[in-house]
């Protein structure tokens, strides 16, 4: 009887752990847009190595996303508590509801739509080739030559297409493959034009040179797969500043243009 007991009891505790296991697993639930504004603050996450996007000013966050997070967040009525983390892990820790968004120029792909929800985009770019030889400007031209990337990127997924690639070097960080062009280790270095644009601006003398498109882009936040109620809502703040200038007041201060999706 006591053994049989003993028994029952340990299949139940095991049962039991396995369930706490599954669920540690799982992670809670995302924050519904709800129960965000009963807590009154939103945890954004995002890189803080993407100038002009996200990037660190010393010690503060700052860029065009942070600011366009910012305006949003503030029109949607909750305190924004930022978080900065390596690019790879951005979009994991949202199935893991480590955060309630994303901004870090991501791309809008398929394969990452099967993992995360995307919000509307908050501006359209692309892939740019950047070089510091005239023969290297387009996408014919990196035949046979070593291009750097950096790693988990659209930039990574496009440059792999291109059949005459002769090497791919990836890099944690988007300022490490451009540093790899810069020390010549690699003939080119394909990133975000608008990066690639404030790159050239910051180091002249670094003889770098913009090339073509090798795609086109639209970018975008995004929150755990599924959480509708706060991609609603972080629509209806985008919609409000892209309508009422605060948007194009961001743009300018920092591209001197407006880079939203036409
Ligand atoms: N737009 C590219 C992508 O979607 C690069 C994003 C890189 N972002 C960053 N914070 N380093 O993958």
């Amino acid at each position: 009887m006591n053994l049989i007991n003993a028994a029952v009891r340990g299949l139940v505790s095991s049962v039991t752990a396995a369930v706490a296991l599954s669920l540690a697993a799982v992670g809670a639930q995302a924050r519904s847009f709800e129960d965000i504004k009963k807590d009154g603050k939103i945890i954004v996450a995002t890189e803080g190595q993407f100038a002009p996007f996200n990037y660190f000013q010393g010690a503060k966050l700052s860029g065009f996303e942070v600011e366009v997070a910012e305006a949003m967040v503030a029109k949607m009525g909750l305190k924004i508590e930022w978080k900065a983390l390596s690019f790879d892990a951005l979009l994991a820790g949202l199935r893991q509801d480590r955060w309630d968004m994303v901004i870090a120029s991501h791309g809008i792909t398929e394969e990452r739509a099967k993992a995360v929800t995307f919000t509307d985009p908050h501006y359209c770019s692309g892939g740019v080739i950047i070089s510091k030889s005239d023969a290297i400007k387009t996408a014919a031209d990196l035949n046979g030559k070593t291009v750097a990337v950096q790693t988990g990127t659209t930039y990574l997924d496009n440059v792999k297409k291109l059949a005459g690639v002769k090497e791919m070097k990836n890099f944690p960080q988007d300022t490490d493959a451009r540093a790899a062009l810069i020390t010549g280790r690699v003939d080119a270095w394909v990133t975000d034009r608008f990066v690639a644009k404030t790159s050239l601006a910051a180091s002249p003398s670094a003889g770098m040179k913009m090339g073509d498109f090798l795609f086109v882009e639209r970018i975008a936040s995004a929150v755990s797969k599924g959480n509708t109620s706060l991609a609603g809502e972080v629509n209806k703040a985008l919609a409000a500043i892209l309508a009422d200038g605060s948007y194009a007041a961001i743009s300018k201060k920092w591209f001197d243009e407006d880079i939203r999706c036409k």
